[in-house]
């Protein structure tokens, strides 16, 4: 069985979305993959409650609590490591991590990533696409790699910023689109590790 770990930091609604993808499409039988637990940089995420009414291990690494990023680093790839992940699924995880984390898990490492990478990585990715007179976003789901948004290209969803757009319209608009993007983007994913 290969154990898929998800990282998260706040809603958790692509974690729900990969947790009711795996249920529907049977991921267990036909892909011999499972979510396994569910990690969260905050203890307040609202995702975490959602992760246990799914039934699913939930932990909490508070980066807080460390002095460095570093340290913090080296703690959570201790919880995720714990669980023998063929996958680690970064989802909303809003946390840069440094190479103390990202070796261990590169090429069993993905993200996804509100815009189509390589334009707008980093933070407020509608607002800077409406800045700049796009007629497109989306969301992109890549390999980590120790540079931000920056790994090889996995999956994409292109999404029309409309007339009277605005960041939040734009956020819920790419969401709906992320939800099939990120369980599809997984199995991909697995499918190159076990090549
Ligand atoms: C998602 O839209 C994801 O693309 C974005 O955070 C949201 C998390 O929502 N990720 C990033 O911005 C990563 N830099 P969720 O917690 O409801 O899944």
């Amino acid at each position: 069985m290969k154990n898929i770990v998800i990282l998260i930091s706040g809603t958790g609604s692509n974690m729900a979305a990969i947790v009711q993808a795996q249920r529907q499409q049977q991921w267990r039988e036909r892909h011999q993959a499972e979510v396994v637990a569910v990690i969260s940089n905050r203890a307040d995420a609202a995702g975490l409650q959602k992760a246990q009414e799914a039934g699913l291990a939930t932990q909490v690494v508070e980066h807080k609590s460390f002095p460095t990023r570093e340290a913090f680093d080296a703690e959570l790839a201790r919880a995720v490591q714990a669980y023998d992940p063929a996958l680690v699924v970064l989802a909303g995880f809003m946390r840069v991590l440094t190479p103390v984390f990202v070796q261990p898990f590169e090429r069993r490492l993905i993200n996804i990533h509100p815009s189509l990478l390589p334009a707008f990585p980093g933070l407020h990715t509608h607002q800077r696409a409406l800045d700049a007179g796009c007629r497109f976003t989306g969301a992109t789901v890549h390999w980590v790699t120790p540079e931000l948004d920056a790994g090889p290209i996995i999956d994409q969803v292109a999404v029309p910023i409309l007339p009277g757009d605005t960041a939040q319209s734009l956020t819920a608009r790419v969401q709906t689109q992320e939800y099939l993007l990120y369980p599809r983007a997984i199995l991909q994913a697995l499918q190159k590790i076990t090549a």
